[in-house]
């Protein structure tokens, strides 16, 4: 169902009128880079139980299950490409309208797409460490071992590494978390992209924007169960509807110069 012009303009006034703008994503902005998500039909949950695969608790009995499903998604997030919507955040920073992306993914390609301030919610990829000793581990270190799928092991101990990523049950990294929620209260627009909303903390960060006076615009395929706290809700894929929100915003926001021009 396509947007109304109603809507997208609604979108574009919000962001025309908003000084503190942020992102909150989640995997639903990289399905057009071609990388699953995790809940829609076919995601990544419906097919990898995530109690057997993506639990500290599993990992630690049997760490051999999540390297499996991590050589499975490496092809992918090996050659994923930033697409519009992450191009279009991009493009929001530099009109001073995204000051910061907070993500759920781990995909990288927020980074790779530009965005200036990204905030790993669920942690990286990137880097590792020893679930014994806390030994780290290097990118091309783990990048060897994914592409294998055997278990990367620590150097000094034996232990299996375990990647920076967050697993059920682990604790998310609190300097993040704590930047996250301070940009929520703070902000005035949080642009909600891709997200399921159904994994706490990162699903309370709309609450808390909301609940401190800012507004919302959701993006996504399906409803959540927080459409109703949305200001504006823009149905369809975000690499879709972000570059229209964008164009209407310029429009706007030229429209808006010119007649301050002649005042
Ligand atoms: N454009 C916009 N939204 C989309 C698109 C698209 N092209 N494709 C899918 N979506 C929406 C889906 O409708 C869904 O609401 O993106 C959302 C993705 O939801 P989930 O699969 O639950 O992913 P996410 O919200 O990122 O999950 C949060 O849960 O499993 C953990 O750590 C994992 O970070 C993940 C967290
Ligand atoms: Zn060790």
């Amino acid at each position: 169902m396509e947007n109304s012009q109603e809507e997208i303009e609604a979108g574009a006034r919000i962001l025309m009128d908003s000084k503190k703008v942020v992102a909150l994503t989640g995997a639903g902005i990289s399905v057009e880079s071609g990388i699953p998500d995790f809940r829609s039909p076919g995601g990544i949950w419906t097919r990898y139980d995530p109690t057997i695969y993506a639990t500290l608790e599993s990992f630690v009995n049997d760490p051999s299950k999540f390297w499996s499903l991590a050589r499975d998604l490496h092809p992918l997030l090996e050659t994923a490409e930033p697409n519009l919507a992450h191009l279009m955040l991009v493009e929001l920073e530099k009109l001073g309208k995204c000051e910061a992306v907070i993500t759920q993914n781990i995909d990288n390609l927020h980074q790779k797409a530009g965005s200036g301030v990204v905030l790993e919610l669920h942690g990286t990829f990137r880097s590792g460490k020893c679930v014994r000793c806390g030994e780290k581990c290097g990118f091309e270190e783990l990048e060897e071992f994914t592409r294998k799928g055997s278990i990367p092991r620590c150097g000094s101990c034996g232990s299996p590494i375990k990647p920076d990523v967050v697993l059920f049950g682990e604790p998310l990294p609190p300097h993040v978390l704590k930047k996250a929620s301070e940009l929520a209260q703070t902000c005035d627009l949080m642009l909600v992209v891709g997200c399921g909303l159904e994994v706490f903390p990162a699903a309370s960060l709309p609450i808390l924007a909301h609940r401190k006076g800012g507004k919302l615009i959701f993006v996504n395929v399906v409803k959540t169960a927080y459409d109703h706290i949305a200001d504006v809700v823009l149905r369809g894929k975000a690499g879709e509807v972000l570059p229209k929100l964008v164009e209407e915003y310029r429009k706007l926001s030229s429209t808006g110069a010119s007649q301050r021009r002649h005042c």
